[in-house]
């Protein structure tokens, strides 16, 4: 018997894939225009908290390579899944890794609360950043690049947040400079990251 529940992840993972090429058609008609127009189409601002409470904006890890991933903790897959992949890349960097900063900002404000992301970039590895923020704090940081995400509910007070899923390049200085595939495995995350260090 085909199951309700099954169908539904079907459902769920079919519309996650639209989403996703959706944002990516979205950001390639982007850097079609920044080529055109040589302006930075993703800002990479933000103004959020660390889990601690203390108050970080992007200019705060200048000189440090910037991975910036937008997620929530409670994703079932896809986050996980970049996640370990940025650790794994990590540890491939050896010690170029102390160049770079892994910065996770999750677009689930209501219920990730700064004590819930700081334990959950810790699982994976201590030296990613957790952030978080007000709505409009998150809102305002997805517009600068271009994240897509939206809740949809599930019904018994369940909610999933779709999401676009892709990692952030920024150099030293602050620049956009490279998007890269949230699915990208770990080692070729390190060869790509080592390309653009060199
Ligand atoms: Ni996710």
């Amino acid at each position: 018997m085909f199951s309700k529940v099954r169908l539904r992840r079907a459902v769920i993972i079919l519309a996650s894939g639209f989403v996703i090429v959706a944002a990516a058609i979205a950001v390639n008609r982007a850097s079609q225009l920044n080529a055109a127009q040589q302006l930075p189409q993703i800002g990479g601002h933000f103004a959020l908290s660390m889990p601690d409470g203390r108050r970080v904006t992007d200019a705060t890890f200048r000189g440090k390579w910037l991975l910036v991933y937008f997620g929530y903790t409670s994703c079932p897959d896809v986050c996980p899944t970049t996640l370990s992949a940025m650790t794994l890349a990590l540890d491939k960097l050896g010690p170029l890794a102390d160049k770079v900063q892994p910065v996770f900002i999750t677009v689930d404000p209501e219920r990730d609360t700064s004590k819930i992301v700081g334990e959950y970039v810790k699982d994976f590895d201590p030296r990613f950043v957790g952030l978080v923020g007000s709505p409009q704090e998150i809102g305002t940081a997805a517009r600068e690049f271009h994240v897509y995400y939206r809740v949809r509910q599930l019904g018994n007070n369940e909610y999933v947040v779709d999401h676009s899923s892709f990692i952030y390049v920024l150099d030293p200085n602050g620049a956009f400079v490279r998007l890269l595939t949230g699915d990208l495995p770990g080692h070729q995350l390190a060869d790509e990251l080592r390309k653009l260090m060199s």
